[in-house]
């Protein structure tokens, strides 16, 4: 996307001719079609959710909006959320017998492949030994040296369970350590649940935040200040309307929960840079990022040191843990080296430290970045191309193991421009990539990721599909 413009280094973009729309949404099922094998006429089985139907329906009497995270519910895309029973490499297969490619991969922890074999066998080792110890292990020292020896920013590390926990750790402890309140976030940019991040994005010049959920107080919110993306003028405006105020400014470095959007390098340094003039730390949320666009993450693809990282998804490898982690002298204020309180029950269990070394052992092979690169990079051309021959306005753009792309040919710099983006048409095109054995995220705001396990043959098909689907919306 014109995003990247600017950005050394980055893969491609590519914005598309304005052509009418053609035809409205199609049927809601797969029509039976029938192929002849060795003379034999078979059916073929349709596409059918029923069973994924009846679940969901029931789940919804059980847990909220029948799922237990939001965006499951398929409220953006319409049609039945699929329940899935297996899932092996690139593959996914539903409760009804459905196989899917998958370009969710759990949301990103499964970049060398679902279920990897090694992995597997790894944590039933561990799980002989027990499943958690509420102590000491040594298999968290191991994946604190991967991660220190990976993440340039990060010489000491704190392992929690959730992105979403991360986030708030990084954020007390950035309080704590430069004794300010104030932070900045960016529109569009996620960093879990927590209060103070859960900010409705202003427009244009940045305002004070408000509660994007009820529930959330002001209280929380009230320290929050947002900025649209990639946008320098306003975070100069903020640090000089708040001298001596803000502790932290935390971004996504490249955005994923707005759908994909590349930071303009130039956006990257400056905020180095005014940070460090302003006393402030920058935090980079890697929680999606991390090990997924070099395995040193955004921060070594970019080249740029934050003074805070939080990390998930990959170094748990499928299973629940994040992480923070950054200089010495800030990490040295985390209970108990320092006054700063945080605390889990399960943090740095041993399955879920296994899963992250035996994911990053994997990653350390030659030439894995290069190969994601390669795969991402065939999908989205694919796609877009396709998109361009059925006469659509698409834009879109990739980073190593994550892409995305927009039904809009305008530059999508920020959340803004991503809402110009045809929401309607993305989610025709969503359930009919699904009736075509693809999956990806059910919303036009998500990113999507590849992993090692995608084969080419597997870009081939899903571009194949692509081409019908688009031919069809
Ligand atoms: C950039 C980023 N930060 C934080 C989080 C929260 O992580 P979790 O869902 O593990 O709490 C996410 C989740 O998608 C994320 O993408």
């Amino acid at each position: 996307m014109a995003g990247v413009a600017g950005v050394a280094g980055l893969s491609w973009s590519s914005n598309l001719s304005l052509l009418p729309l053609s035809k409205p949404s199609r049927s809601a099922r797969r029509v039976p079609s029938v192929v002849v094998r060795n003379a034999i006429s078979v059916e073929t089985k349709s596409y059918t959710l029923q069973k994924s139907e009846e679940i969901f329906n029931a789940a919804k009497e059980l847990m909220p909006g029948g799922v237990n995270s939001p965006v499951r519910a398929f409220k953006s895309v319409g049609g039945v959320p699929i329940v899935f029973d297996s899932v092996k490499g690139c593959r996914m297969w539903d409760v009804d017998g459905n196989e899917y490619i998958d370009y969710v991969g759990s949301w990103g922890p499964a970049i060398i492949g679902h279920a990897d074999d090694k992995v597997n066998a790894a944590l039933i080792e561990t799980l002989k030994k027990g499943t958690s110890f509420g102590a000491p292990c040594v298999l968290e020292n191991e994946l604190a040296n991967m991660v220190i020896s990976a993440v340039p920013s990060i010489e000491m590390v704190r392992f929690v369970n959730s992105g979403t926990e991360a986030c708030m750790g990084a954020l007390r402890l950035a309080r704590a350590f430069t004794g300010r309140q104030k932070i900045i976030k960016f529109e569009g940019c996620y960093h879990g649940h927590a209060d103070s991040f859960l900010v409705k994005a202003g427009s244009g010049v940045a305002t004070l935040g408000l509660p994007d959920s009820p529930g959330v107080p002001k209280g929380a919110t009230y320290e929050t200040l947002t900025s649209p993306y990639n946008d320098i003028e306003t975070i100069k405006n903020l640090f000089n309307t708040h001298k001596g105020e803000i502790a932290a400014v935390i971004l996504e470095p490249v955005v994923g929960n707005a759908g994909f959007i590349a930071p303009k390098l130039e956006f990257l340094n400056a905020l180095r840079e005014i940070t460090k003039k302003e006393g402030a730390l920058l935090i980079f949320d890697e929680v999606m990022t991390g090990f997924r666009l070099a395995y040193g993450g955004a921060q070594e693809y970019f080249g740029i040191t934050p003074d805070l990282t939080t990390l998930g998804k990959i170094i748990g490898g499928g299973l629940p843990v994040g992480a923070y982690g950054g200089r010495r002298d800030i990490m040295e204020m985390v209970a108990p080296a320092g006054p700063m309180y945080q605390a889990g029950t399960l943090s740095g269990n041993p399955l879920a430290m296994t899963a992250g070394i035996h994911t990053l052992r994997r990653l350390m092979e030659p030439r894995c970045y290069e190969y994601l690169d390669k795969v991402t990079g065939d999908l989205v051309h694919g796609i877009l191309d396709a998109g361009k021959r059925a006469g659509h306005e698409m834009s879109g753009g990739y980073i190593r193991g994550m892409f995305g792309f927009f039904f809009t040919a305008r530059p999508v710099h920020n959340f803004e421009d991503a809402k110009k983006s045809d929401t309607a048409k993305f989610a025709r095109f969503y359930r009919g990539m699904l009736e075509e054995g693809v999956y990806f995220a059910p919303s036009a705001f998500e990113a999507g990721f590849t992993s090692l396990a995608h084969s080419s043959k597997d870009i081939e098909q899903t571009v194949e599909a692509a081409e019908k689907v688009l031919q069809q919306i």
